[in-house]
């Protein structure tokens, strides 16, 4: 099945600005953000370390406000939701992957993975979720508490939970930071797939050029803005880019 929509914008921010602390203390950590991430598209968002990535990924999925601009998921303005009608809109269309995992110690691998799907009372597509199980190699795993896992199993579980729901949209902050390059390319190849197959929108974090060339498009940020953005990435044309960037 293709799912084309990619004629319309699966979350976008315009003007965004976020200051963190105030006075001598401030820190502009994004300066004026507009961005779309079209329905159906992945998206890798790149750029030096304290540029604003997080901060960003953490605006567009309502884990942290903004200081002023709008962020939309879909056509809905986060700023006017209720914290019920936020949290109710992260468990039913986004999905997470996040540098700290917050799986949920007490519960096994399994459970962690389906915790979003039977918190919205709905039932896993057994077939999603065992190609998932299966190419993010868990099977062995699913009855394992995180604590029983390695950092690199933490990391392709909450993948898996990320997946599961099939949500709108996934946000991933540096998913596969933490991976061998194996895991690593499994973890991408069924982002690509959520985005091939079932028109989901994927907008993920990374610091590897390799990881970057999954995605149909590259943003780049420095100093809390864009900078640039490449279209059709491929692992040396990002390279040459980065490269670019630091000497301009
Ligand atoms: N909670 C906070 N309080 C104060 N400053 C913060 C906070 N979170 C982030 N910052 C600052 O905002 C800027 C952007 O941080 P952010 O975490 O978005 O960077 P990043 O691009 O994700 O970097 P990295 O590649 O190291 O993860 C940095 O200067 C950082 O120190
Ligand atoms: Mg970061």
């Amino acid at each position: 099945m293709i799912v084309s929509a990619l004629d319309t914008v699966a979350a976008r921010t315009a003007g965004l600005v976020k200051i963190y602390g105030f006075g001598d203390t401030e820190v502009r950590a994004l300066d004026d953000v507009s961005v779309e991430f079209m329905t159906g598209e992945f998206t890798a968002i790149m750029g030096p370390s304290g540029s604003g990535k997080s901060t960003l990924m953490h605006c567009l999925s309502g884990l942290d406000t903004a200081t002023s601009g709008a962020v939309c998921i879909g056509e809905t303005d986060l700023t006017t939701l209720s914290d019920k009608q936020m949290t109710m809109l992260r468990r039913d269309r986004i999905g997470f992957v996040f540098q700290a995992f917050n799986l949920v110690p007490t519960l096994t691998a399994l459970e962690n993975i389906t915790l979003p799907l039977d918190l919205a009372g709905r039932e896993p597509d057994q077939e999603w979720l065992s190609t998932i199980l299966k190419r993010l190699g868990l099977n062995e795993r699913l009855a394992h508490r995180p604590g029983e896992l390695s950092g690199g199993q933490q990391q392709r579980v909450a993948c898996a939970r990320a997946l599961a729901g099939r949500p709108d949209i996934i946000f991933g902050d540096e998913p596969t930071g933490n991976l061998d390059s194996g895991s690593s390319g499994e973890v991408l190849s069924i982002l690509r797939a959520a985005v091939d197959q079932f028109g989901q929108t994927v907008v993920i974090v990374t610091h590897d050029p390799r990881a970057a060339s999954y995605a149909d498009r590259v943003v780049f940020l420095a100093d809390g803005r864009i900078v640039d953005e490449l279209r059709s990435p491929t692992a040396d044309s990002v390279l040459d880019m980065m490269k670019s960037l630091e000497t301009r």
